[in-house]
């Protein structure tokens, strides 16, 4: 049986990149819900409705496990689906505690990039949870950077000016990590690399997300032998223009 794999748009290939990485041997089935992406700028209610009808249309389908490879969704679904279905759901792993835990060994800031959505719960989520003891994390909305991905623009003249705006209230000498806490920014690895001191650390969830994929899968016995890293892209609009799209965007991964 398929794994599947769920964003509001091409974001959560990135998460699946590293997944056909890590098992040569399952299938995966990747949905993305054209209809109503971009979630960030959405209400919180907004995007919990768009996550569970897109949910249900996906598990008509047989899948054994969910990955949720979205930030947004995660933080605002994540409890209702695992409550509301009984396959393993796994959503996108924070990566600010592992980015607090290097920077502070470097005496440095934490600057963490996602949705404004993303944003408003991760300020929810420091509170309760405290992880931010010494405030050193500091939050950059990136909106706009989901649309560029989603045209599937990577043009250094375009995206360096805006990098560079958004930058710029930044001293950058006092961070030691950014983190890329939405599914869709990792594409721009490359760009950042270039544009960032090179001290500074770019951590995303991705790898974390797949680990915990992989070990829930032997804890449950789920795994499989005999897949062929076979794909099938799906979206909500059944736009077929949009599937070579995706399937582009894995090969802009690819190449890496
Ligand atoms: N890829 C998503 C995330 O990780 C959402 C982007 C969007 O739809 O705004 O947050």
């Amino acid at each position: 049986m398929r794994i599947g794999f769920f964003d509001s748009g091409i974001g959560g290939i990135s998460v699946l990149n590293e997944a056909i990485k890590h098992f040569p041997n399952e299938d995966f089935l990747y949905y993305a819900d054209t209809r109503n992406v971009p979630y960030g700028t959405k209400t919180k209610e907004e995007v919990n409705k768009h996550v569970q009808t897109a949910v249900e249309d996906i598990l008509k389908q047989e899948v054994k496990a969910l990955v949720i490879a979205c930030n947004t969704a995660t933080s605002i679904s994540i409890n209702e689906l695992r409550s509301t279905y009984d396959i393993p759901i796994i959503g996108m792993e924070p990566a600010e505690k592992p980015a607090i835990k290097l920077s502070s060994s470097m005496d440095k800031r934490v600057l963490v990039c996602a949705t404004d959505l993303t944003l408003k719960e991760l300020k929810y989520r420091k509170l309760i949870t405290r992880i931010d003891k010494d405030s050193i994390v500091d939050p950059l909305p990136l909106p706009e950077l989901v649309e560029f991905c989603e045209e599937l623009n990577f043009n250094w003249d375009e995206l360096s000016p805006y990098f560079s705006s958004k930058l710029e209230e930044f001293d950058l000498n006092q961070y030691g990590t950014v983190v890329l806490g939405c599914t869709h920014f990792p594409y721009y690895k490359p760009i950042l690399k270039k544009l960032l001191p090179p001290h500074i650390h770019l951590i995303d969830g991705n790898k974390g997300t797949i680990e915990r994929l992989s070990n829930l899968l032997k804890e449950k016995d789920l795994l499989s032998q005999n897949g062929i890293n076979g794909i099938s892209f799906q979206c909500s609009n059944q736009d077929k223009n949009y599937i070579i799209k995706m399937k582009n965007a894995l090969k802009v991964l690819k190449m890496h």
